[in-house]
């Protein structure tokens, strides 16, 4: 009997403690995952825009990239602030930049030629306009204030 309690309560004790490791590892999981997808998508719908734009703003003045790594025509990947934005060279010497979080649901939007795709869903942006082409994205990618300075663009 005592060693059939004593088998029963380390049993018990064996599963307790995995459940709990195992309920452990399950929170972090979420605990990480939330963190990535709560930001991008809390910042996702209205406040993404913002939220790069900020860090844009923060980071007047950086250099971002030599105006020669933009195709006339194209797109390249950048950051601002640390923030990840999207620089496209639509016509000789006109430089326009937007946010690369995703309107939708927060991804990082990436540059694709005349074009910006997000990986996630499958919207497409106008480079020239951050304006969406393809959904499921409704609205633009936030513009963010960059400045031709020679041969170099900078934030502001
Ligand atoms: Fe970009 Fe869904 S997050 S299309």
């Amino acid at each position: 009997m005592d060693d059939a309690r004593e088998l029963s309560r380390r049993t018990a004790l064996a599963l307790g403690g995995t459940g709990a490791i195992g309920g452990a590892l399950v929170l972090a999981g979420c605990a990480a995952s939330d963190d990535g997808s709560a930001a991008s998508t809390a910042d996702g719908s209205d406040d993404d825009s913002a939220a790069p734009t900020n860090g844009a703003a923060d980071a007047t003045g950086e250099d971002v990239a030599a105006l020669a790594d933009i195709p006339v025509g194209g797109s390249i990947d950048a950051t601002i602030g640390g923030e990840p934005v999207l620089l496209a060279q639509p016509t000789a010497g006109e430089v326009v930049a937007y946010s690369a979080i995703c309107t939708h649901q927060g991804c990082v939007v990436a540059a694709a030629g005349s074009k910006f795709e997000c990986p996630c869903h499958g919207s497409v942006f106008d480079a020239a306009t951050g304006d969406v082409e393809v959904g499921p994205a409704l609205e633009p990618l936030g513009s963010v204030a960059v400045t031709v300075d020679g041969d170099r663009v900078v934030a502001g």
